[in-house]
C-alpha cells in the first residue's frame, strides 16, 4: 500500500482548478507537476499548489514532457472532450494510472485505444464520473440491490442544464463547448446519467448495451440567446439540436432513454427514472411507488410517495459514513467521493470501480448517436468493448466505493 500518491495534473480550466484545490486538501496526495496549453493557466495551477503546500510544482505546456517524469504515479486529466482519450491512453502507455474527466468520445477508435492501452500495459484508467457517487444515485443503487424495484425494465436520465451563456461565451473563455455545439449534433454529454444507470443495470457485468437510436430536434435556443445577449454570434449556424433523445436497448431486454438538453431555458436536473416489475422512482417531482409499501386504492391504483423519504431510509452506507464524517467537495460531495475512489485504488493497487470498459462504453455513446442522427435515426450497434468478458466477469475488487455491489460490512 502506497502512503502517498504523486499526481501530475493536466487541464487547468474552471474544472481543473476546482479539482486541483480539492485534491490538495488530501494529505496523502502530492502534485509535483501541472500542465495546460495556456501560460496563465499553468501559472494559476502552480500558484494553487504552492499556496496549499510548501513546494512549487513544475509547469508544462506539453503533456508528453510531464508523462516522461518517473516520479509520478498517476495523472488527473481535466482537459477538453477531444483530448481526454488520447492523453489518457498516452498516460497508461507511460505507466501512469489515469483518471479523466467526463465527456463523450469523438470516434469509436478512441475508445478502443483506451482498451488496448490497458490490456497491453496492465495500467488502468478511470473516468471521473462523479454522478455515480451522487446521494440519490447511490440510494437508488442500494434499493435496486435490495430488490425494491423487482426486475428492472426501463431507466432514463438527462443532462438538463441551461448552458446557453457558457456555450455562447466559449470563444472569449477559450472553452471547447462552443465549437462542439457549432459542429456536432448528438448526445454530447451522456455519462452523468448513463454512468449511474449502467451501474444499476449491471452493464459490462452480466449485461451490456446492444444498440441505440438517436434523434435531435431543430436548433433554435442558442441562436435566440445570441440574438439577445451575444449579437456577435447571431449568425453562427449551430449544428447541435436543442434536445437530443437516445434510446438504448440492453442485452437483457431493458431500455434506457437519455436526453441532452442544454440550449433552452430550464432548471438543472438529471431527471433520473428507474422502473421495474415492482415499482418506479422519478427524480423530477420527488416521486416513488413501491408495490407492497406505497398506499393503494382509487382509480390511480397507487399513491405517489416522496422519493426523498426513501433516500433517507435506504441511504447508501458510503453516504451515511460521508455525512457523519462531514460532506466536503463540490457538486454536493460527489466530486470528493469519486476522487477518493481513484486515489484509494492507486494506493491499494486495485482496479478502480469505474474501469476502462465502463469508460469506453459510456464515452462511445456520443459518437454513436452522431452516426445514428446523421443516418436518419438508424439503429447503430454499440461495440462490446469487453470482447465477451461481460458474460462472466469476476466481481470488482471489494471496497467502500464499489459500484457493482453494496458492501455494508466495510462500514
Ligand atoms: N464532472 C463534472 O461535474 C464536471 C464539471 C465541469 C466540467 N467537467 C469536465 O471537465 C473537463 C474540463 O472542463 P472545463 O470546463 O474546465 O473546460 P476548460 O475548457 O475551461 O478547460 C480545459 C483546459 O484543458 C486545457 N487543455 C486542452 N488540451 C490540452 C492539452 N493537450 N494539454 C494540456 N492542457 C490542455 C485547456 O487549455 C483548458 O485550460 C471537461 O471534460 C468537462 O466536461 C466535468
Amino acid at each position: 500500500m502506497k502512503e502517498k500518491v504523486r499526481i501530475g495534473f493536466l487541464g487547468l480550466g474552471g474544472r481543473g482548478q476546482g479539482l486541483l484545490k480539492l485534491i490538495l486538501n488530501m494529505a496523502d496526495v502530492e502534485v509535483p507537476a501541472v500542465c495546460d496549453l495556456y501560460d496563465d493557466r499553468i501559472k494559476a495551477g502552480i500558484n494553487i499548489v504552492s499556496e496549499a503546500r510548501d513546494y512549487t510544482p513544475t509547469g508544462y505546456s506539453d503533456y508528453r514532457q510531464l508523462l516522461k517524469r518517473e516520479d509520478i504515479d498517476a495523472v488527473i486529466i481535466a482537459t477538453s472532450w477531444q483530448t481526454h482519450g488520447r492523453i489518457t491512453a498516452a498516460a497508461m502507455r507511460a505507466g501512469k494510472y489515469a483518471a479523466f474527466e467526463v465527456g463523450g468520445a469523438s470516434s469509436v477508435e478512441e475508445c478502443w485505444e483506451l482498451v488496448r492501452a490497458y490490456e497491453e500495459t496492465g495500467i488502468w484508467c478511470m473516468m471521473l464520473e462523479n454522478c455515480c457517487y451522487g446521494e440519490l444515485e447511490l440510494a437508488l443503487l442500494n434499493m435496486i440491490k435490495q430488490g425494491l424495484f423487482g426486475e428492472l425494465i426501463h431507466c432514463q436520465g438527462a443532462y438538463g442544464h441551461d448552458l446557453r451563456g457558457e456555450i455562447t461565451g466559449g470563444i472569449e473563455n477559450r472553452h471547447y463547448r462552443f465549437r462542439n455545439f457549432q459542429h456536432r449534433n448528438g448526445e454530447l454529454y451522456p455519462t452523468h446519467e448513463l454512468g449511474p444507470i449502467c451501474n444499476m443495470l449491471n452493464i459490462n457485468r452480466g449485461n451490456r448495451l446492444l444498440t441505440l437510436t438517436a434523434m435531435s430536434t431543430k436548433s433554435r435556443g442558442l441562436h435566440e440567446y445570441a440574438l439577445k445577449n451575444k449579437p456577435e454570434y447571431a449568425n453562427v449556424d449551430w449544428a447541435q439540436g436543442d434536445v437530443t433523445t437516445t434510446m438504448i436497448k440492453c442485452a437483457h431486454g431493458e431500455t434506457i432513454l437519455l436526453k441532452h438538453d442544454c440550449s433552452l431555458p430550464r432548471s438543472y436536473s438529471r431527471e433520473i427514472w428507474v422502473q421495474g416489475t415492482n415499482g418506479i422512482a422519478v427524480e423530477l417531482g420527488d416521486k416513488i411507488v413501491i408495490q407492497g409499501r406505497s398506499p393503494e386504492g382509487g382509480w390511480m391504483e397507487f399513491e405517489w410517495e416522496a422519493l426523498s423519504k426513501y433516500i433517507e431510509e435506504f441511504r447508501h452506507p458510503l453516504w451515511t459514513w460521508f455525512r457523519e464524517a462531514g460532506v466536503k467537495g463540490g457538486h454536493g460531495g460527489m466530486d470528493y467521493l469519486v476522487q477518493r475512489a481513484f486515489i484509494e485504488s492507486v494506493k491499494e493497487g486495485k482496479l478502480p470501480p469505474i474501469d476502462v470498459y465502463d469508460s469506453a462504453t459510456w464515452m462511445s455513446i456520443t459518437c454513436l448517436t452522431e452516426q445514428s442522427i446523421y443516418m436518419g435515426s438508424m439503429p447503430v450497434a454499440v461495440p462490446d468493448f469487453t470482447n465477451g468478458m461481460w458474460i462472466d466477469r469476476r466481481p470488482d475488487p471489494k471496497c467502500r466505493y464499489s459500484l457493482d455491489a453494496v458492501h455494508n460490512d466495510l462500514f
